[in-house]
């Protein structure tokens, strides 16, 4: 499994997105998006690939993540994954999602956009925000590979910078959608009241 990724501060310059009130924001500067658009164009080569890698990956550090995906919480023997269709299929899905998120860097609130859409059917699929953190960590280990050499510290902070901004927008997403189907609940349920007042009499 093994992959270590370094940790370092990030440097602001541009776009800023508040991930939690208590971490600090993620900001893409000019040279993030450079770095991470020049890296892509070797990364997408094998977009199914690192898919497969990420998420075989993913429910290898963190299990709890498999038991939110119903076609994939029996499956004890996660070798098996790596050939299963439903698993390149999704891995698919969230690769052509960072995809649209490179071709989006230089217009940020289309990104955002897509994001925040993206966080609210997170909800629907009840992926809660927790885990969104895992999946750049995931990226990164199974692009590495890739770029050999061309890997330096600050793509790494690069990418990193971009998952942080993204699920920062997804969680904003999530609990914006809770909020909505909450009060819809909440006025539904006073709208039933004067009924139910009604039947007791
Ligand atoms: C950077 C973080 C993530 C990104 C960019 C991402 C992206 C996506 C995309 C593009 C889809 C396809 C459907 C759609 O567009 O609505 C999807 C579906 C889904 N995601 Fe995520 N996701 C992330 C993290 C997670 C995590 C951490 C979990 C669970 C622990 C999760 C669970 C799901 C589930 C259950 C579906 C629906 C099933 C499916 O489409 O196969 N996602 N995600």
């Amino acid at each position: 499994m093994g992959c270590a990724i370094s940790g370092s501060g990030l440097t602001p310059r541009t776009a800023e997105i508040r991930t939690t009130e208590h971490e600090s924001p993620a900001r893409l500067t000019p040279r993030h998006i450079h770095l991470i658009k020049e890296s892509w164009k070797v990364i997408q080569e094998d977009i199914a690939k690192v898919g497969i890698i990420m998420f075989v990956r993913l429910f290898e550090t963190h299990p709890e993540c498999k038991d939110v995906f119903f076609l994939f919480r029996d499956v004890e023997d996660l070798e098996r994954l790596r050939t299963s269709r439903e698993l390149r299929a999704h891995g698919l899905r969230v690769m052509s999602f960072i995809e649209k998120s490179v071709a989006r860097l230089d217009q940020l609130e289309r990104l955002e956009t897509l994001a925040l859409e993206l966080g609210k059917s997170h909800y629907r699929y009840n992926a809660p925000p927790k885990y969104y953190g895992y999946v750049g960590a995931e990226f990164i280990c199974a692009v590495q590979p890739i770029l050999k050499d061309k890997w330096t510290a600050e793509l790494e902070q690069a990418w990193k910078t971009l998952f942080q901004y993204v699920t920062g927008i997804m969680k904003e997403g999530y609990l914006e959608e809770e909020r909505t189907k909450r009060n819809l609940m909440l006025t539904t349920s006073t709208k039933e009241r004067p009924d139910k007042r009604n039947t007791m009499i």
